[in-house]
């Protein structure tokens, strides 16, 4: 069954409304949704394009900062969650004898990981229950499903979807539980929208748990909490990617598009505090990058060749410019038992703004 048509079976068998949390993980997660059927794997051909995607540069940098935590610990295990295309995985695995797994949801891009790395990487079902290692994550945060909310002068309203006149559209019901709880402990001028994570929240709380020793690397969009929620952003962070444009109707295509939230990095700290593990580092894409020698890496391209650099150079100007995602996209580093600075924090690092 399409999406769509879930979707519109689901609303009418939850008496006409359902969270926009259910909307998302239904048009991306569940069978046949965006991710699910593999239509949202990234790259150029796709409808966004990812760090890993743009070239080799990101993943040579981020290996920097892997390289000394897999020196003093040979053998330490690497688990990428959520590998896309599979081009972070390949990059690493050309720079560091790693012992490389993935924990990836959708069956499709699951297969398409498994052509392209082959023997190289193990596919694991679910997270182990007790972990020593280092976890990836890019741009795996913000697919998570959101809860979306509004601050109205009469309370705060949960706004979920129902199905009008061949539809999806907005409908509004007061918040509670959970939701609510959290809802109140943000102060916001109203009328003001946006989304709480509560399930990547779980997801943070969970990863931590399992985490019996090291480090997790959540590299995403976002903001602070105090950014996330500014008054003047009182419109949310939802946004939808088709075909290399960005808008932010998240109704126009269930299931043939990106639906993404901006990641409140907060309380992603905060989830991992909660299950006892350390905020390690948090900075800005840019910085991170700058940290573990993007620049070096740079360096080692032929200069003379500008049909070599040229590529290369783009690449770091995406990557590290504040007007492309060197600001907007954070590196928040959390983990258990790990005692040595990080590299990719040694200047910058701004966890006392979480
Ligand atoms: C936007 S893509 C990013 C892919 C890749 N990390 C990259 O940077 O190119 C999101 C990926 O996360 C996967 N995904 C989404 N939610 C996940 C979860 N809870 N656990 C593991 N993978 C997840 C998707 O199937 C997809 O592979």
């Amino acid at each position: 069954m399409l999406p769509r048509d879930r979707i519109v079976r689901e609303i009418h068998d939850q008496g006409g409304w359902i969270s926009f949390a259910r909307y998302m993980e239904l048009a991306l997660h569940a069978n046949g949704g965006y991710y699910a059927s593999g239509a949202g794997e990234p790259g150029a051909a796709g409808d966004f394009v990812t760090a890993p995607e743009l070239g080799r540069l990101f993943g040579r940098t981020l290996a920097r900062q892997l390289a000394p935590l897999v020196a003093q610990d040979p053998g330490l295990p690497i688990l990428e969650l959520g590998a896309g295309s599979g081009a972070l995985a390949e990059t690493l695995l050309g720079e560091l004898d790693l012992d490389y797994s993935i924990l990836e949801t959708s069956g499709a891009l699951r297969a398409v990981q498994e052509k392209r790395l082959g023997e190289k990487v193990k596919h694991l079902d679910r997270l182990p229950e007790r972990w020593r290692g280092i976890v990836l994550a890019n741009e795996v945060a913000d697919a998570i499903p959101v809860h979306v909310v509004a601050w109205r002068a009469e309370g705060v309203m949960e706004r979920g979807v129902t199905f009008r006149d061949g539809k999806f559209t907005w409908k509004e019901r007061p918040a509670s539980g959970g939701l609510q709880e959290e809802a109140n402990k943000i102060r916001v001028p109203p009328p003001y929208e946006s989304e709480i994570g509560l399930a990547a929240r779980a997801w943070m709380r969970a990863l931590c748990e399992h985490l019996e020793h090291g480090l997790i690397l959540v590299i995403d969009y976002g903001f602070p909490h105090g950014e996330y929620y500014h008054p003047q952003r009182s419109a949310g962070t939802l946004m939808c990617h088709h075909r290399h444009t960005a808008h932010a109707d998240p109704f126009a295509r269930p299931g043939d598009e990106d639906i993404t939230a901006h990641v409140d990095f907060s309380a992603l700290a905060a989830a991992a505090r909660a299950a006892g593990a350390d905020v390690l580092g948090y900075a800005t894409q840019a910085q991170f990058l700058v940290n573990c020698g993007i620049t070096e890496v740079l360096g080692q391209a032929n200069v003379e060749n500008a049909l070599v650099y040229a590529p290369i150079a783009a690449q770091a100007q995406k990557l590290l410019s504040p007007a492309e995602m060197g600001e907007l996209f954070k590196v928040l580093a959390v983990g258990r038992g790990v005692t040595a600075p990080l590299l990719g924090f040694s200047r910058g690092d701004r966890s006392h703004a979480l």
